[in-house]
């Protein structure tokens, strides 16, 4: 049920503290080390990693990528699972392909997974339907653990999606030693610091909801973000054409200036995600450009952000202090919030969008 929720999507993102708790339960064990949970997988021995999937587990994927380059040293390939087959891609045999998936019934993805088993590498499905066709296909299994979700529109499990993934590339670390142990620990002491962010950052709720009204006139808005904020400015942008049928587009923050800034007009609202921005100081130029072309800018970001753009922005939403390893969960939270209330203000029916269905079985 819903409870004291309006729509489940609400409900779901409130969860979070404790659905991302249980992602956590599932990998770390007492100590807090990430070594459960991943069976007796010797992932050192992968020399790539493939990520394949679809719409918002895309996403999921297309963070991780840079944490496992990060802290793993392990190069990594992401494809949209509609284009992987076809474009031929030449696999590795000491390559590990990881199938990410909230239903583990997508048809692209599956068939995806089909192909890579076929060419005899490795794969793994992160699923969170335990009882799925990928979850019974794939070499190995990793469960998130984020429960059913209801609502069309995926968050709770894309939080578990990235926090399994966080979780597996510190693992994965650690088999290599590839960090030294502080830093190692560090990393993932700041994951285990997640669920409780979480909860703060569902307490900005109320100032998101107001900056929302203003959102709901919009014909067309921006996401801009750089580094890890980039794959969630295209989540953000996804979330919000989904539930609420605004026209929005994420971009890499120094991209808009090679074409899409033509679209900037006087009142266009562009918000920028710039929590643990490490080139802060770039994202800000991009900011001025498209303040000084009338946008409307609206900034998400920590403390330190938040001071250094000052008024330029509309608004500003500043997160509570978090590890940079794990901001792109945390400003998650907000963009969820954002598509959500913006949809609710504009009356659309929020957990049964239009032309949408909860799992996509036909390629
Ligand atoms: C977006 C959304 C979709 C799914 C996509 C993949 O909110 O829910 O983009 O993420 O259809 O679905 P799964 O993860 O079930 O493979």
């Amino acid at each position: 049920t819903k409870g004291n929720y309006r729509h489940f999507m609400l409900k779901e993102i409130f969860e979070q503290p404790i659905t991302i708790g249980q992602t956590l339960a599932t990998f770390l064990d007492e100590f807090g080390n990430p070594s459960k949970g991943f069976g007796k997988v010797e992932f050192s021995k992968y020399k790539r990693i493939y990520i394949v999937a679809c719409g918002t587990a895309f996403y999921a994927g297309a963070v991780a990528k840079y944490w496992f380059e990060q802290v793993a040293g392990i190069p990594v390939e992401i494809d949209i699972a509609s284009e992987f087959r076809y474009r031929k891609p030449v696999l590795e045999e000491e390559g590990l392909f990881i199938a990410i998936s909230q239903s583990g019934e997508t048809a692209d993805t599956l068939a995806a997974l089909r192909h890579a088993k076929g060419k005899g590498v490795e794969t793994l499905a992160l699923v969170n339907v335990t009882t799925s066709t990928m979850a019974r296909e794939a070499d190995i299994y990793l469960p998130i653990n984020a429960g059913p979700e209801i609502g069309v529109a995926s968050t709770k499990a894309f939080t578990s999606q990235l926090t399994a993934l966080a979780a597996f590339a510190l693992n994965m670390s650690e088999q290599k030693k590839f960090l030294d142990k502080e830093h190692l620990a560090k990393l993932v002491k700041a994951l285990t610091e997640v669920p409780d962010i979480v909860g703060e950052t569902l307490q900005l709720d109320g100032e998101i909801d107001k900056m929302c009204l203003g959102l709901s006139h919009a014909k067309s808005l921006f996401y801009l973000g750089r580094d890890m904020n980039y794959p969630i400015a295209l989540e953000a942008a996804l979330k919000l054409k989904e539930i609420s049928y605004i026209h929005a587009e994420g971009y890499a923050a120094g991209e808009l200036k090679h074409g899409p800034i033509a679209l900037i007009e006087p009142g266009t609202p562009v918000i920028v995600l710039a929590g643990q921005d490490p080139l802060l100081e770039k994202t800000v130029s991009n900011l001025q450009e498209v303040a000084s072309r009338g946008a409307k800018v609206f900034l998400v970001a920590d403390k330190k952000g938040a001071e250094i753009v000052g008024d330029i922005a509309e608004q500003i939403i500043t997160l509570p202090d978090c590890d940079p390893f794990t901001a792109p969960i945390i400003t998650t939270i907000v963009i969820q919030l954002i598509a959500y209330h913006t949809a609710v203000h504009l009356g659309t029916d929020v957990d049964q969008p239009r032309n949408l269905a909860k799992s996509v079985t036909v390629e």
